[in-house]
């Protein structure tokens, strides 16, 4: 089915976006790894499985509009050098996931696609309430009992 171009086109930047963060959570799960903090390497490689899964139902949807997916460009990726600046880096490269999505979903509306609106929607369901929420949530564990405590805490799933 022939989608609309300006759909397709913010599809491609949305994939753009998916991927790099995607690329950017793999860095970041597998810093975490090496360093033993296990907790977060096991939260970091579901998100990198999350955007995967974005990226896989945006190509998917491009296709059936019959645009071209561009999979190979990517935004600036930030790596963190450590524990603080990787979940906001995590943070601010979300933040910008979800404007980006608020905007393709305006334009999908005006465009009268609502499939691609309800698919876009169901992404940033996860955007906001499962990635924002836990950084948000984590970011004030480090302010509230400070930075070794929340490291320590992180450590393995195992000891619970
Ligand atoms: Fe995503
Ligand atoms: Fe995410």
């Amino acid at each position: 089915m022939q989608g609309n171009s300006t759909v397709i086109d913010l599809l491609n930047k949305q994939l753009t976006l998916e991927l790099s963060s995607m690329d950017q959570y793999l860095a970041h799960a597998k810093m975490y790894e090496d360093w033993g903090l296990e907790k977060l390497h096991q939260q970091l490689s579901h998100e990198y499985e999350e955007e995967l899964d974005h990226a896989k139902r945006i190509t998917e949807r491009i296709l059936f509009l019959e645009g071209t997916p561009d999979t190979a460009s990517r935004a600036p990726i930030h790596i963190g050098s450590n524990v603080k600046e990787m979940l906001e880096n995590d943070l601010a490269a979300e933040v910008l996931v979800k404007d980006h999505l608020k905007k393709v979903i305006a334009v999908c509306e005006q465009a009268q696609d609502y499939v691609t609106r309800t698919m876009l929607e169901s992404l940033l369901d996860d955007t906001e309430m499962d990635h924002i929420y836990w950084l948000e949530q984590h970011i004030n564990l480090i302010k509230l009992i400070g930075l070794p405590n929340y490291i320590q805490s992180q450590l393995n799933n195992h000891s619970e």
